[in-house]
């Protein structure tokens, strides 16, 4: 897809991967809306920096556990930039909790946000895609939670499903010329409850012998929107060879 010009969604885009996702898509000439939750101050820098790499920018929050701003997310984009060609599902949570902890509320949490969320959002996007218009989404995976974890339970289920529901949209879209694909993360970024030192002593079980960037990720991106248009069900791993040790 020739990038200049278009126009992408992305969410939990205020800082993190999402940030620098937003950041090297303008780089590539898009303009981006911008989605957060509660990081409003991070949204609008980030805003800020796309406009100042001479790209449009627009911020705009949704509560992605609420099933009618979800709903509401995709026409206020529309409303805002005038066109979506790009959606990039990049917002989750990921709450420690193994089986026998795991109760309703978390699973409908993650089932929400991380599931439900990216296919909402990529319904509304297709519906809106005028035909015969090429449109791209992209969704989050995670390289371990494409096999059985207990220490983030309900959270592995959810990537898991959101694998199938990648390659469901993938094969229910290709002919209206929208590809479907996923990139499965590994150690990018330390989360809010991980020890950064604990974190960095990941990279002696990576066979690249580090842990990975947000720009990294953005290297996946770029191949997977700009290079790669009869690729679609894919999903990437972006983990250094994480996912080929024990
Ligand atoms: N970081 C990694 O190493 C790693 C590894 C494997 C997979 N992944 C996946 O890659 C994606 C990006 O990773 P990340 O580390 O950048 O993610 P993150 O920092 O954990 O979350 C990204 C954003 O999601 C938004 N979000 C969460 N709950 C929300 C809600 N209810 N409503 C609205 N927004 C909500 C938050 O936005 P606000 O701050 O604005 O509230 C947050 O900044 C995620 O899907 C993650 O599962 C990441």
């Amino acid at each position: 897809m020739q990038l200049e010009g278009k126009v992408a969604l992305i969410t939990g885009s205020a800082k993190r991967v999402g940030r620098t996702l937003a950041l090297a898509l303008a780089e590539e000439g898009c303009h981006i809306v911008v989605h957060y939750g509660r990081s409003a101050a991070d949204a609008e820098q980030t805003a800020a920096d796309i406009r100042q790499a001479g790209r449009q920018a627009w911020t705009l929050s949704a509560d992605l556990s609420d099933e009618a701003a979800v709903t509401g997310l995709v026409p206020a984009a529309l409303q805002q930039a005038g066109r979506l060609d790009i959606l990039i599902n990049s917002a989750g949570i990921f709450p420690p909790e193994d089986f026998l902890a795991a109760d309703a509320a978390t699973w409908d949490r993650n089932m929400m946000i991380n599931l439900k969320t990216p296919f909402l959002l990529s319904q509304a996007f297709a519906r809106a895609l005028p035909e015969g218009r090429q449109g791209k989404i992209i969704t989050m995976l995670d390289a371990l939670a494409l096999r059985p974890a207990n220490h983030h339970f309900s959270y592995t289920v959810s990537k898991y499903a959101l694998r199938g529901l990648t390659e469901a949209m993938a094969h229910a879209l290709a002919a209206r010329n929208i590809q479907v694909n996923g990139m499965a993360l590994g150690a990018i970024l330390p989360n809010v409850n991980d020890d950064p030192a604990l974190f960095q002593r990941l990279a002696a079980r990576i066979p690249a012998g580090r842990t990975g960037s947000p720009q990294d990720v953005a290297q996946a991106m770029r191949y997977l929107l700009r290079d790669a248009d009869y690729v679609t069900g894919e999903v990437i791993r972006v983990d250094g060879g994480r996912h080929l040790t024990g």
